[in-house]
């Protein structure tokens, strides 16, 4: 049964999607392990929420590529809240849109080992506590570049179906758990996702000239909803994309 404040864990909440659910998250009285690279604003938003809400939150460093890193954020979790319920594995980037035969290691590298041994990582230590809590959601933020490639996208987008692979692996792994399994996948959503990507803000505003993307809200909402269902229904996935958005290179502006 859900408790009256379920633990939720949320990788990558410094920004955009990660920041937005630790929001919405709170306003639904639960109690939250934001990590994240940038510190001072994880610890700043936990403070923020934690005197808002009157819920218990934490910020705290992370990095999702280093195994270390996420057995210590986990173990916290264990020391300070008891349980862990809900692991929403946000923490993810895109780097540089380059064919290929042009594409640097380092971002691949950038890529491959967050948003793939990031999301091992994390959910592999988290899996033994959710299942000993009883009751619990593991979340994915896919994209849609995990259900169709694009030119420029093929470590990205390899990246998202393997997100997909393992959330629907998961669901065979802990079928007869209380454990739901949910993997969020978003088209266009105006963050800091295509600063990062581009490594220029005038970039970045550039995707988004003309047409009115997603905003981080909407995809925290859908994480809520699908939460605060009923405990034997489970969302498997959520493909939401701006409407101005029919596919990667089909976008009215
Ligand atoms: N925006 C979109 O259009 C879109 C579409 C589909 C899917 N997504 C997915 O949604 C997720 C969130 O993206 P967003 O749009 O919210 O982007 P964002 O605004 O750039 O936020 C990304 C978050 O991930 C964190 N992060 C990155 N590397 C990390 C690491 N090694 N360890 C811990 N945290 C790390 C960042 O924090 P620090 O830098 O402080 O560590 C930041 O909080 C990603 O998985 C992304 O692939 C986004």
């Amino acid at each position: 049964m859900r408790p009256e404040h379920p633990v939720a864990l949320i990788t990558g909440a410094s920004w955009g999607i990660g920041e937005a659910t630790a929001k919405i998250l709170a306003e639904s009285g639960f109690y939250l392990l934001l990590g994240a690279r940038t510190v001072e604003k994880v610890t700043a938003l936990a403070d923020e929420l934690q005197s808002k809400h009157g819920i218990k939150a934490i910020g705290t460093a992370l990095d999702v590529r280093d195994p270390e890193s996420v057995n210590a954020f986990v173990e916290l979790a264990k020391s300070e809240f008891g349980a862990v319920h809900v692991l929403v594995n946000n923490a993810g980037l895109a780097k540089g849109t380059a064919c290929l035969e042009d594409a640097t290691d380092d971002q691949w590298e950038q890529m491959i080992s967050t948003n793939i041994n990031g999301v091992l990582y994390m959910t592999r230590a988290c899996i033994p506590l959710i299942k000993a809590a009883g009751w619990g959601h593991i979340f994915f933020l896919g994209s849609v570049a995990g259900h169709g490639v694009y030119k420029g996208g093929s470590v990205y987008c390899g990246t998202k179906y393997f997100v997909r692979a393992v959330s629907e692996t998961l669901r065979f792994e802990l079928l007869g758990e209380p454990i739901r399994v949910t993997s969020v996948d978003p088209g266009m959503v105006e963050t800091q996702f295509s600063v990062v990507r581009l490594d220029s803000k005038e970039k970045a505003d550039a995707v988004y000239r003309g047409m009115q993307p997603l905003v981080a809200e909407d995809i925290a909402e859908c994480i809520r909803w699908a939460v605060d269902l009923p405990d034997h229904v489970n969302i498997d996935q959520i493909i939401i994309r701006p409407r101005d958005q029919a596919g990667f290179q089909k976008v009215q502006r």
